[in-house]
C-alpha cells in the first residue's frame, strides 16, 4: 500500500519551525511579517523542487499545483496556513501545508499521475491575530469577504493588509478558481483524541463563531480622592464582562465556548481609575441558535454592567460564521482511509476555526485530525508524535488519491 515518507514530513515540519522559532520551542510567525515571508519563500521553493507550478492571488494565498492528466478536471486541493499565533506552536497550520507537500512528493516518488490536478494551498492570515477577520485568505477565495475590504483592515499599529502584503512581496494576481474537493490535515488542538487513545479524528464539521471588539468608556480619575460610588471604572466593567463571558459559555449547551483573549487598559497607570478598555469576545457553538442566544444573553448583561459601573460599552461584531458541516462522502473517505491502515479513529467536531470552514462553502470538504500532546495548542509547547503526524498524512494521501483518481 502506498505510504508517505514519515521522516521527510517530520523534517520539513522541523525545518519550517526554524523560521520564527522561539526560545520555548514554539513559533512566532505572525501573518504578513518578514518572518511569514521567509516561511512562504521556503514553501514556494519546496513546491518548485517538487515540480509544482506556483501562483499567488490578491490576498497572498499561495497555490502549488501538480498537473493532472485531464487538464480541465477541477483540482483536488489540500492545505492550511503558515501564519502562527504570537506564541504559537510548530504544528498548527504548518502540518496541513507540509502534509499536502508530502502527498505530492510521495506521488512523485511513486510515479503516480492523477486524473485531476492536485493543489497545495497556504492560506493567508488564518489566525486572525494580527488582522481581523480570521480565515482571511480562504474567506476572500471563497467570496465571503470582498478583497478590497480586507486589504483595508489594519493591525494595532495602523499598518494595512495591503501595505503588509506589498512589503513582503506576496500581493499576487491570480484570481479565485474552482476546486473539485478540499482536504485539510490539522492537529486536534484539544484533548479528545489523546484521552481516548485515538489516532485519527474524522472531522464532521466545526463550531460556529461570533467575535466582537468591545470598547468600554468610563472616566480617568485619581485613585485616592475619587469615591468608590462615583467612579466610572472601565476596567471594573471589563472584569464583570470577562466573568459573564465565562459564565455564559459554561451555562450554555452545544459545545459552548467563550473567551476574552485580548485587553488594553488606558491609561494603565497604577493610581489612575482606568477610563478606557478595549477587549475582545470570542463565542463558539455547535448550533447557530444557541450561539445567537449566547450573544443575546451577553447583550442583556452589558446593559446592566453599564448601569452598575456608570460606563458605556459598545460591542462591534467582527467575525461571524455559523457551524459548518463537511461533505459526507469525503468524510467517509477519511474514515475508510483510517480503516485501511488499521488506525484507531473516531468522529469529532472541531472547536477551532479552519480554512476548511470556508472551503466547505464552495467545494466538498473534509478534515483529518491527529492528536496533540495534552490537547495543548496556541502555545509554544504544542507538540505531536511523529507517528500520528505520519498517520494523518497517510489518510490524507489516500483520501486525495481516491478523489483525484489515478490516471
Ligand atoms: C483559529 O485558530 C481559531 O481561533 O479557531
Ligand atoms: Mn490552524
Ligand atoms: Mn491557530
Amino acid at each position: 500500500m502506498l505510504e508517505i515518507n514519515p521522516a521527510r514530513l517530520w523534517q520539513s515540519l522541523m525545518d519550517l519551525a526554524q523560521i520564527g522559532a522561539t526560545e520555548k520551542g514554539g513559533v512566532r510567525r505572525l501573518t504578513l511579517t518578514d518572518t511569514d515571508r521567509r516561511g512562504r519563500d521556503q514553501f514556494v521553493a519546496w513546491c518548485k523542487e517538487a515540480g509544482m507550478t506556483v501562483e499567488v492571488d490578491g490576498i497572498g494565498n499561495i497555490f502549488g499545483r501538480r498537473a493532472g492528466t485531464e487538464a480541465d478536471a477541477l483540482p483536488v486541493a489540500m492545505g492550511s496556513h503558515l501564519d502562527s499565533q504570537p506564541s504559537g506552536g510548530k504544528f498548527d497550520g504548518a502540518y496541513g501545508v507540509m502534509a499536502g507537500l508530502e502527498v505530492v512528493r510521495t506521488l512523485n516518488d511513486a510515479g503516480i499521475r492523477t486524473r485531476a490536478p492536485i493543489e497545495v494551498a497556504a492560506w493567508t492570515n488564518e489566525e486572525g491575530s494580527r488582522f481581523v477577520p480570521t480565515l482571511m485568505g480562504s474567506g476572500v477565495f471563497a467570496g465571503v469577504h470582498p478583497l478590497t475590504e480586507v486589504l483595508n483592515q489594519k493591525d494595532v499599529e495602523g499598518i494595512s493588509v495591503r501595505d503588509a502584503l506589498n512589503q513582503i512581496g506576496y500581493a499576487g494576481k491570480a484570481l479565485p478558481h474552482k476546486l473539485g474537493a478540499y482536504f485539510e490535515a490539522h492537529i486536534e488542538q484539544g484533548p479528545v483524541l489523546e484521552q481516548t487513545k485515538t489516532t485519527i479524528g474524522v472531522v464532521q464539521g466545526a463550531l460556529g463563531q461570533r467575535w466582537f471588539d468591545v470598547a468600554i468608556t468610563g472616566q480617568d480619575s485619581h485613585a485616592g480622592p475619587t469615591p468608590m460610588e462615583t467612579r466610572k471604572d472601565a476596567l471594573l466593567a471589563a472584569s464583570r464582562l470577562v466573568i459573564e463571558v465565562n459564565r455564559i459559555a459554561t451555562a450554555f449547551p452545544d459545545y459552548a465556548r467563550g473567551t476574552v483573549g485580548f485587553m488594553q487598559v488606558e491609561p494603565n497607570s497604577r493610581n489612575v481609575v482606568p477610563g478606557e478598555v478595549r477587549m475582545t469576545v470570542d463565542f463558539r457553538n455547535a448550533k447557530d441558535a444557541t450561539l445567537s442566544a449566547m450573544v443575546e444573553e451577553l447583550e442583556r448583561n452589558v446593559v446592566s454592567i453599564e448601569k452598575e459601573t456608570r460606563t458605556e460599552i459598545t460591542l462591534q461584531e467582527v467575525v461571524y460564521f455559523p457551524p459548518s458541516e463537511f461533505a459526507p462522502d469525503l468524510v467517509d473517505s477519511v474514515r475508510e482511509g483510517s480503516k485501511k491502515f488499521g488506525y484507531s479513529h473516531r468522529d469529532i467536531v472541531s472547536g477551532a476555526a479552519h480554512d476548511a470552514v470556508y472551503m466547505a462553502r464552495i467545494a466538498p470538504t473534509a478534515m483529518v485530525f491527529v492528536p496533540c500532546e495534552g490537547g495543548i495548542s496556541h502555545n509554544e509547547i504544542e507538540n505531536a508524535r511523529p507517528e500520528d503526524i505520519a498517520a494523518g498524512c497517510n489518510v490524507l494521501l489516500h483520501a486525495v488519491l481516491g478523489r483525484a483518481g489515478s490516471a
